[in-house]
């Protein structure tokens, strides 16, 4: 059993990172052999629109064409049990980086191939997936200027490509060191201080969560 967490955030040991470690020590617990990937260690860009995964009998097998360091980690991909996304909400989305990703690991594993109403994917079983979103926000506002909405829609295609998707989020991340070092009126530090303190424990908690739930699905598929 193998499960893979892909960190879409620059910072390697913030929010993202900590949730990411935090559903790879449950997925460890239930015994998967679990790799982090740091996104932004990589030097890949987005989908190049080749269409050599389209071709007609493609060699590809769910695996992007293209040759650079991306490719190594999409064939790790490609043999993983369970993969979960992770990303800061940057300008309401999830990073470029992320994105890029995304349409490097899913374009190859879907078709333009349908049968009985269904999409036809390359894959043969179901790949639990996940995506987590940690964002300055709070929760009530997120949901007011609609995110779950718009982050959703990355969820749905790992849905549609992988056959399982779940979204996790942790809202209202505490986001520098030393916030006396920074210049902003919009919130205060101390705010977010008792935020972080009383509920990032607890997001951090349901990250492990998700961790065992992806493992447990996985050995059902
Ligand atoms: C370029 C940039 C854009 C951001 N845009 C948003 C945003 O639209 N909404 C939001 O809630 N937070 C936004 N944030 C805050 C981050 O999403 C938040 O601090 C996140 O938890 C950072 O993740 P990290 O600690 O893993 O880097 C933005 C941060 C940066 C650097």
């Amino acid at each position: 059993m193998k499960a893979i967490f892909v960190n879409g955030s620059p910072r390697k040991n913030k929010n993202t990172a900590d949730m990411l470690q935090s559903a790879m020590r449950g997925a460890q617990e239930m015994g998967a052999e679990c790799e982090m990937v740091h996104l932004y260690d990589i030097d890949f860009k987005g989908c190049k629109s080749c269409f050599a995964c389209k071709l007609k009998n493609s060699k590809c097998n769910g695996v992007c064409a293209l040759k650079d360091d991306l490719r190594p980690v999409l064939e790790r991909c490609r043999e993983a049990d369970v993969i979960v996304l992770g990303s800061p909400v940057y300008y309401s989305y999830p990073t470029g980086e992320l994105r890029s990703f995304m349409e490097r690991l899913c374009f190859p594993v879907g078709t333009y191939l349908y049968e009985n109403g269904k999409h036809i994917t390359l894959r043969n079983k179901v790949i639990p997936t996940a995506m987590i979103f940690t964002m300055n926000c709070p929760e009530d506002y997120m949901k007011q200027i609609n995110y779950p909405t718009l982050l959703e829609e990355n969820t749905k295609v790992m849905a549609d490509i992988f056959g399982y998707s779940e979204t996790l989020y942790a809202c209202n991340t505490y986001q520098f060191n030393d916030y006396s070092r920074y210049d902003f009126n919009l919130f205060s530090e101390e705010d977010k201080r008792r935020y972080r303190d009383e509920h990032f424990p607890t997001d951090l908690q349901n990250a492990y969560a998700l961790g065992q739930r992806l493992v447990e699905k996985a050995h059902e598929a």
